[in-house]
């Protein structure tokens, strides 16, 4: 996946923190192909630990400020996604303590969430921000 100019929302912040949540994305696309995405998973985890509860916190400022109508149920997307990183951490967790296989299955769900999340969300909110 690309960044590109069309997904611009016109605030430096939010187009840098979107560039950065598809180069990760990618990386973990090259690890799954490459069979070492196990090495990776845990900070690509932490990364969206991260995006979560500092980006979306940010954003939601950024929107008050712009006084954005819909930013109600664009947190409420927010923290649908939160729920969903909230079960992958809980299965990143079960592997890792319980010494389970199966992180190759969680990178593809990983990969699956966050590809809907910017097909959905991130698209979504560049229509948002083209009102101002
Ligand atoms: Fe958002």
């Amino acid at each position: 996946m690309q960044w590109t100019e069309d997904m611009s929302v016109g605030v430096p912040m939010i187009d840098n923190r979107h560039k950065e949540l598809i180069n990760r994305l990618n990386g973990l696309r090259t690890a799954i192909r490459e069979q070492v995405c196990r090495y990776i998973i845990d900070d690509m985890m932490a990364f969206l630990e991260e995006y979560v509860d500092v980006y979306f916190c940010e954003e939601e400022q950024c929107m008050k400020y712009y006084g954005y109508e819909n930013s109600a149920s664009h947190k409420e997307q927010h923290e649908n996604f939160a729920t969903e990183l909230h079960f992958l951490k809980e299965e990143l967790r079960n592997i890792r303590t319980l010494g389970l296989k199966g992180s190759y299955e969680l990178s593809i769900e990983t990969v699956q969430v966050v590809v809907d999340w910017i097909a959905d969300h991130v698209a979504a909110m560049t229509k948002i921000l083209a009102i101002f």
